[in-house]
């Protein structure tokens, strides 16, 4: 067994053993294969394969997908649940397309811990970079998991000084790889002493694990080719006098990553990394929120919703609030206070997300991710409570970069595209403004790509093709001040006012020179480029 102290043995058995986490990656380094591994060794799927292949059914509920897909990106973020030994995982999956969004940002915060994947031979790419600043900023524990050491890849420790290097993070090797591309034949197990193999012949099956007494054991000799564990011997030893030592702490508090190498087509170093997630990932944290944090083992349930998606199916107009349990034990039919509109909800029908089938939530416990179907009550940043009014924190709306008009093809159609682009608004995929002078919308975006992805979601799920266009702003920015002074404010500048789909107001200008000007002439009144969901 591996020497460790549990974080908080105090915790209720049910909350210790769940592990939330998102994985972070740059597209193609194997997020998806991956995520099958974990799931096939889950015992949530039978057969590797089946992510990917969905069924009739699923393939029309993401046809708006079929782009992305083109393209090697996933836009739509899911949660999965899965057993792994005395485990619950619970796996949020983070876009991974090269825009920056929200979604990304907000899923993290639903986390405790996340998987940094890494392609062998491409070491840390822009996408795993952004993904990973992103982690710092909350302190996330990172465990990393360097794949496709069955291809020819770089050298070991460069791949460790890099990220070390890049992402100002100490690396600590818990496996260390064995040959290289076509001579790759495992990986040693700094933790446990073992010998861990590939086998080659099967995808799907878990390699061999050797136990052994250390480098010096002759067994090594047995299975590891002469040449091959003359080198491991050096580069171990080379790397426990180079590198530092797994702390648990250190992980814990973001500062110190472990690092397996494996190959996840080959279900190779899968285990050992679900193993470590296990050992080392946190059980569910403490919740940032006003008046008071949220403790996970407080006997009353609280959550708050990171995630809102519309058209999960499109045979019923419903939307799924995807919440993240933050306290206590949750029971279906449970009535909890939504707190913004202080009003109580009968939570009848929740989802858990178990593989790729969403099925009944009976019960649930902090740390795991329920959907709650509704009509749209339910938006992000939102806090459930039994009762208590308590607001979760640091879930945060950001300014887009991007603006554009939209108009819908067909004018006599203008109310349903304020329909559509209300709920992208709402789910968080886009910012939408009414300006208070003329007719029509202003969308904003962070990334380019959104604006493709929505018109052809509003095309597909409201049958509404659309056109956006060259906006007369570029920057917008929320207005918040004591009242009388946004008034006067708002009255002096109509014609840069606007309002998002919450009704807060927006100013919105094509020129940095403006806002610099707002700055000066209007001290009682604050500019700000983000506004916190609430
Ligand atoms: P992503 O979700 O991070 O974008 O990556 P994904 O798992 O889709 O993997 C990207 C490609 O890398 C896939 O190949 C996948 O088969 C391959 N891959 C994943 N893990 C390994 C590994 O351990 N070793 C090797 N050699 N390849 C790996 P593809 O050709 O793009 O897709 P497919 O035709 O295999 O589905």
């Amino acid at each position: 067994m591996l020497d460790i102290a549990p974080n908080r043995p105090d915790l209720p058995p049910e909350i210790a053993r769940r592990r939330t986490f998102a994985i972070i990656s740059h597209p193609d380094a194997g997020k998806t294969t991956l995520t099958e591994k974990f799931l096939l060794f889950g015992g949530a799927i039978q057969m590797a394969g089946q992510v990917r292949a969905k069924g009739e059914a699923r393939r029309t509920r993401s046809d708006f997908m079929a782009m992305e897909k083109d393209r090697g990106i996933s836009v739509s973020a899911s949660a999965m649940s899965f057993d792994f030994k005395n485990f619950r995982f619970n796996l949020v999956d983070t876009p991974g397309h090269s825009d920056f969004s929200e979604d990304t940002y907000r899923t993290l915060t639903a986390v405790d811990a996340a998987v940094m994947v890494i392609d062998g031979a491409k070491g840390v790419e822009s996408q795993t970079q952004k993904l990973f600043e992103v982690c710092r900023m909350r302190d996330l524990p990172i465990l990393t998991f360097c794949n496709k050491m069955d291809r020819e890849s770089r050298d070991t420790f460069d791949i460790i000084d890099e990220i070390q290097e890049n992402l100002a993070i100490d690396v600590t090797p818990a496996s260390w790889p064995i040959g290289v591309g076509r001579d790759f034949v495992g990986c040693y197990d700094m933790l446990r002493d073992r010998l861990e193999l590939m086998d080659r012949s099967d995808r799907n099956r878990v390699a061999e694990s050797i136990q052994i007494d250390g480098l010096d054991d002759p067994k090594l000799a047995e299975h590891v080719p002469a040449h091959l564990l003359a080198k491991l011997r050096e580069e171990v030893e080379m790397a426990r006098e180079l590198l530092p030592p797994m702390d648990h702490a250190a992980m814990l508090e973001g500062s110190l990553t472990p690092i397996w190498f494996g190959s996840a087509i080959n279900s190779f170093g899968v285990k050992e990394l679900m193993d470590g997630i296990a050992t080392y990932g946190p059980e569910p944290q403490i919740q940032s929120a006003e008046p008071r944090q949220i403790l996970p083992e407080e006997k009353t349930v609280s959550g708050f919703v990171f995630k809102v998606q519309a058209n999960m199916d499109p045979k019923h107009r419903d939307r799924v609030a995807f919440v993240r349990l933050a306290s206590g034990h949750f029971h279906r039919g449970m009535k909890l206070t939504h707190v913004r509109s202080k009003k109580p909800m009968a939570i009848s029908n929740p989802v858990l997300f178990l593989a790729s089938d969403r099925e009944l939530a009976e019960e649930a416990w902090a740390g795991d991710i329920i959907g709650i179907p509704n009509h749209g009550q339910l938006r992000i940043g939102d806090t459930l409570t039994e009762g208590e009014a308590i607001r979760v924190t640091g879930i945060p709306s950001f300014a887009p970069e991007l603006l554009q008009g939209v108009r819908a093809g067909d004018p006599l159609k203008a109310k349903h595209l304020e329909k559509a682009l209300m709920q992208f608004a709402e789910e968080g995929a886009a910012k939408v403004f009414k300006p208070a002078i003329g007719s029509g919308f202003v969308v904003g975006v962070v990334g380019q790509l959104q604006f493709e992805v929505l018109a052809s979601r509003i095309e597909l799920e409201y049958s509404l093709p659309v056109r956006f266009e060259q906006s007369q702003f570029t920057s917008a920015r929320w207005v918040n001040g004591a009242r009388q002074a946004v008034d006067k404010f708002v009255e002096a500048n109509k014609q840069h006012i606007g309002y998002d789909h919450d009704g807060d107001i927006v100013y919105l200008t094509r020129l940095q020179w403006d806002i610099d000007r707002v700055v000066r002439d209007y001290p009682d009144v604050r500019l700000t480029a983000t506004k916190e969901m609430m």
